[in-house]
């Protein structure tokens, strides 16, 4: 941006849009990965929950950023090469905050507050004609960034944290991305010494400390009743928490991927969580408390996780394939018995998991190009027997660790007249697999 001595107005030129343009790309792309990165270790659940959406609109910001950069004439084959390398290479450090709290300050207190004064700017400062493009991205990024600024101050003034330490990481944190050339740039060494070695995905999910601790979450008897069926469905539906946290490994894990395939993570990613959402919601209405009565645990994780996320990537696609048939039966089972809410539940999670199965397929091909069709669905295949094999273990040998669960279950199900219609799909998508 220039201002010439004898003007009133700001010329800013193609060229200087489009690096503009390029860095709120990176900032948004690097924020959106590093809460990715981040998302599998959060233990506050109304944050893990918020952080999934928030990487959806991320993610669909980004890519606005994105095109706009590249209609800007930006070299078509620079636009996700590492220009602002300074910048990005710090933000990619910020998954290794030493708690919920600080990576929520550094994300919802600084960077995004950050981005939002530079959006505005950019808005002030820019021809409404001549880039009316930009305005019109831009106007959509700030109302739904202010918006992620509102919901992000509810759940952080849940925190008991006192307001010192965040006053104290806010401002540490500020002086970095400042460091760096803050979100306008241009990018420079802020001299945060960066680790060797990059930051790693924890070995299993993060649950909430309110929760019981627990082994796994398929029930170790078949349902006895109605209530129990739709209980069981609702347990399997809000532990898909797993699937929503390896959606965002690989968003972590795998770095320089195509764009495209970090953009459908990022709603696979919120796809998961709302399916875990919805039985969040059910099992409140069955009058169960989440973590409490039922358990809820990264299991998956617990039994994969050491072989990498590749294996994760598989089991999840391996266990897609069976999905939509599994729940556009459970959609028609409990539309008949009158459990309406239930069965649309089912519905829009049968449309989301139809997605899923080319967004897995897409990112196994990314990660080893060289497997062909039969390798692919002879690993996955191969995985998910593993799996079954696991629960069966578990189940079998009595370390399922659902005793006090179980106990719960049947004292609240105690009173319960059986005298509706069963539903006649499985409760869940393994109950076949696993021969129980
Ligand atoms: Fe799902
Ligand atoms: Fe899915």
């Amino acid at each position: 941006m220039e201002r010439f001595a004898e003007q009133t107005v700001f010329i800013r030129d193609v060229e200087t849009a489009s690096q503009l343009m390029r860095r709120y790309y990176c900032t948004v792309k690097e924020t959106m990965r590093a809460m990715a990165g981040y998302l599998p270790a959060m233990k506050m659940w109304p944050a893990k929950k918020m952080l999934a959406r928030h990487i959806w609109f991320d993610a669909m910001h980004a890519d606005l950023l994105r095109s706009r950069t590249l209609d800007l004439r930006y070299p078509r084959v620079d636009v996700d090469n590492q220009s602002d390398i300074y910048l990005i290479r710090f933000l990619r450090q910020l998954p290794t905050a030493s708690s919920d709290e600080q990576f929520l300050v550094h994300v919802y207190l600084v960077i995004k507050p950050m981005l939002l004064v530079a959006l505005k700017e950019y808005l002030a400062e820019t021809d409404p004609l001549d880039d009316a493009p930009s305005h019109a991205y831009l106007k959509r990024i700030v109302t739904e960034l202010d918006e992620q600024l509102q919901e992000a101050g509810q759940v952080i003034q849940q925190i008991p944290v006192d307001s010192a330490a965040i006053a104290k990481y806010r401002q540490e944190y500020e002086q970095l991305i400042g460091g760096c050339g803050g979100v306008h740039g241009p990018d420079r060494d802020n001299g945060f010494a960066v680790p060797a070695k990059r930051y790693e995905l924890p070995m299993e999910g993060g649950r909430d400390a309110s929760w019981e601790p627990a082994v796994m979450q398929v029930p170790p008897r078949d349902p006895q009743n109605v209530l129990e069926q739709r209980l069981w469905i609702a347990i399997d539906h809000a532990n898909e928490v797993w699937a929503s946290e390896t959606a965002a490994a690989l968003i972590w894990e795998y770095e320089d991927m195509p764009w495209n395939l970090y953009f459908n993570a990022a709603r696979w990613t919120y796809d998961e969580m709302r399916h875990a959402m919805m039985g969040e919601q059910r099992l409140k209405e069955l009058g169960f408390e989440m973590g409490v009565d039922v358990p809820m645990v990264p299991d998956h994780w617990r039994a994969f996780r050491e072989r990498g996320v590749l294996s994760l990537l598989l089991l999840v696609h391996g266990l897609e394939q069976k999905g939509p048939l599994h729940k556009s039966k459970l959609k028609q089972e409990l539309f008949k018995v009158n459990d309406i809410t239930g069965a649309q539940d089912c519905d829009y999670d049968w449309a989301d998991e139809s997605n899923h199965i080319s967004f897995g397929l897409a990112w196994i091909k990314a990660v080893v190009p060289d497997w062909d069709k039969e390798r692919i669905m002879e690993k996955t295949q191969q995985i998910v027997t593993e799996w079954v094999g696991w629960i069966r273990h578990k189940h079998a040998s009595g370390e399922h660790g659902y005793e006090k669960f179980m106990e719960r279950i049947e004292a609240k199900t105690k009173s319960y007249a059986d005298s509706e219609k069963r539903i006649q799909a499985d409760p869940t998508h393994l109950a076949k697999q696993r021969g129980l």
